[in-house]
């Protein structure tokens, strides 16, 4: 197949995590007979710095002109004191926004090998196997008004029907493809939205006859991923809570680092980018958990592609790299060898060609 893929890698650590996953995606090529060709373009701080906008025409206009978009991570110090419309985040949500991208996917799987970095007990973090669905381009984000003065702010918390049931939907149809079970996250004893939200899924449900599902409240709900996370299959929420809740569910993998995501809408065009900030403390040091990044890639190429193939292939290289006794700082805890960004990514590669000669 011959694919075009926008590279927007952004910030901090987003450029180093970005270079890892194109070449995983370019021994992938090469193995499997693919073309890609690569269309880079800046997002977030380095745009701001070049176009002085976070997400400038050009950028839009080269996704436009590919098949998905891979996304490193925006934001930093540099431009923390910016006007909201010069932040580097905001051509992030603009992007989410302009593409539609309503859906995003988090999966968080345990990693047997990295159970000794997780700080919850061994026997709580192993087969945990969940994927959070977080509305995307709504919410507490985008509502309007949204304003400061001196003495007050306001945000804007605003949902529509429709917004909700496509999200819902979502996650449905995932349930069925794996447990069979939604749980869906929500504030409903105290937040009109969650009413209507609540309201939504009962409604939904009724074409899912299939699906188990589940109400909970969101206090609860980040009590319970730690303490009993393999209860969850499929967690829907609004935007604001899955931000929340994806990173407090990281900690079970024992990072960050390993967390990707896609970002999609309904007819299959996606962003793909992993869970994970700029990590400006760590950023141009060649230490950053290239895992999200390439995690990331691997859903692009089953998302968006239809590569099924390709992507187990990456995600078992990773895995048995990590097996093998492998893996960056962040995962130091794991009793595993540390080793640079650069490296990791060679033992990676070098799995997947393992991987090929062995079929
Ligand atoms: P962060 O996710 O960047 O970092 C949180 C912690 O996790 C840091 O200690 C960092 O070193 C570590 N970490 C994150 N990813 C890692 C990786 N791949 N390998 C090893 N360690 C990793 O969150 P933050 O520090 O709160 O935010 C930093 C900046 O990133 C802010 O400007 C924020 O707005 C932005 N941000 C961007 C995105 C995105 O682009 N999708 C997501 C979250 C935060
Ligand atoms: C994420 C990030 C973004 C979000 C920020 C950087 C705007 O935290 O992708 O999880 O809150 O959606
Ligand atoms: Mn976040």
């Amino acid at each position: 197949m011959e694919k075009t893929i926008a590279v927007l890698p952004g910030d901090g650590i987003g450029p180093e995590v970005t270079k890892a996953a194109i070449k995983v995606l370019n021994s992938i090529a090469m193995r499997y007979g693919h073309t890609f060709h690569w269309k880079h373009a800046e997002i977030g701080g380095a745009a701001v710095d070049k176009y002085e906008v976070p997400l400038p025409q050009e950028t839009i206009d080269a996704c436009e002109a590919s098949d998905a978009i891979l996304l490193g991570a925006v934001g930093g110090p540099k431009w923390d004191q910016n006007a909201a419309h010069m932040r580097p985040e905001k051509g992030l949500l603009n992007i989410r926004k302009h593409f539609d991208l309503f859906a995003n996917i988090r999966p968080v799987k345990a990693v047997p090998a990295l159970l000794g970095s997780s700080p919850l007990k061994e026997e709580i973090a192993k087969q945990v196997d969940m994927v959070i669905v977080r509305e995307l381009t709504s919410g507490l984000y985008f509502g309007e008004p949204k304003q400061r003065s001196e003495d007050a702010a306001v945000d804007t918390l605003v949902y529509t029907r429709k917004e909700i049931e496509r999200i819902v939907d979502t996650a449905f149809e995932m349930a069925r493809n794996r447990r069979g079970k939604v749980t869906s996250v929500d504030k409903a004893n105290v937040l009109e939205t969650s009413k209507l939200w609540r309201q939504v899924v009962e409604e939904r449900k009724q074409e899912y006859p299939d699906v188990e599902v589940e109400h909970m409240l969101v206090d609860s709900a980040a009590m319970k991923l730690i303490t009993d996370p393999r209860a969850f299959d499929v967690i829907v929420t609004e935007n604001m809570f899955g931000d929340i809740l994806s990173d407090e569910a990281s900690v079970i993998t024992g990072s960050l680092g390993m967390l990707p995501s896609a970002s999609v809408r309904s007819d299959g065009f996606g962003l793909y980018e992993p869970v994970h900030g700029s990590a400006p403390d760590i950023a141009g040091q060649n230490k950053a958990n290239p895992s999200a990044a390439i995690l990331s890639a691997a859903m692009m190429l089953k998302q968006s592609f239809g590569m099924h193939a390709e992507a187990g292939a990456i995600e078992a290289a990773v895995m048995s790299v990590m097996d093998d006794g492998y893996c960056t700082g962040d995962l130091s805890a794991s009793g595993n060898k540390v080793v640079s960004t650069d490296r990791f990514v060679t033992k990676v590669i070098e799995e997947l060609e393992r991987e090929l000669v062995s079929e």
